[in-house]
């Protein structure tokens, strides 16, 4: 069985002081949830504020980054490497999100490079893929995420797949408040696993594959009761204690 897992993906927000109280209150609303992984990647600035917290309060939420370079060490101007994301407790990194192969222009071969790095330190990687809303309304959205995950089983063999967290996120759901439909998400995820399992049936059978793209509370259980969608990488809902405390606590009476 698959164990879900819900992430929060903060973005670029956050302040100590924000920081502090969006963690204390997450831990305090998820005591006693249990059949989740709960994740947060908070900007890599507070990784070791929030490692103390979740340190001093025995916390099960784990520690994520929303990205990593190449290189564990040189000259890299602005770069934070795996090494360092380790150092400060973060395993599940995030990357290919929409935000970042847009503004920053990462190709796919680009973030396969990134999760061939990770997978190599020891590090889960959170492969964010999905259309955008011309691919979408062109009938691309199987072919784009089927090209996206082929960057990194072409290069990697479909085994790299094993452990490590694949997003699907429609870039036009992306904190548009346009979600896509429980079953088109289902539709989605469902073929997403066959493009694996024609290449392995025990990876497909095993991968967690989460939906992201406007998940708030009100529509989180439905997503989850989907069989093929094993949790969510959450934007927006995410900075707020008790709507992230509820969409994890949906996927735990879900996925029970
Ligand atoms: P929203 O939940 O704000 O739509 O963001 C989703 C996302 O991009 C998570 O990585």
């Amino acid at each position: 069985m698959r164990h879900p897992v819900v992430m929060g993906n903060w973005k670029l927000n956050g302040s100590k002081e924000m920081v502090s109280g969006l963690i204390k209150g997450l831990d305090a609303a998820l005591n006693g949830v249990e059949g989740v992984d709960v994740a947060i990647a908070p900007p890599v600035m507070f990784l070791d504020l929030a490692q103390q917290l979740l340190s001093k309060a025995d916390s099960k939420i784990i520690l994520g980054a929303q990205n990593v370079d190449l290189h564990n060490s040189g000259a890299f101007t602005g770069d934070i490497s795996p090494e360092m994301l380790k150092e400060f407790g973060a395993s599940h990194i995030i990357i290919g999100h929409s935000e970042r192969r847009e503004y920053h222009h990462e190709s796919d071969a680009f973030v396969a490079e990134k999760f061939a790095f990770l997978k190599e330190n020891g590090l889960t990687p959170v492969l964010c893929i999905g259309e955008s809303e011309a691919q979408n309304e062109a009938g691309e959205t199987v072919a784009v995420c089927a090209r996206q995950l082929d960057a990194v089983i072409n290069t990697q063999g479909v085994e790299a797949l094993n452990g490590a967290i694949i997003a699907y996120e429609p870039i036009w759901a992306i904190g548009t408040g346009k979600a896509a439909t429980a079953d088109d998400a289902q539709r989605i995820h469902a073929a997403i696993r066959a493009h694996i399992a024609a290449k392995s049936e025990d990876v497909a059978k095993n991968v967690v594959i989460q939906y992201g793209g406007s998940v708030k509370p009100e529509n989180a259980a439905a997503y989850f009761a989907q069989p093929d969608i094993d949790g969510a990488l959450v934007g927006g809902a995410a900075l707020d204690a008790e709507s992230f405390a509820a969409i994890a606590k949906a996927a735990a009476e879900a996925k029970k």
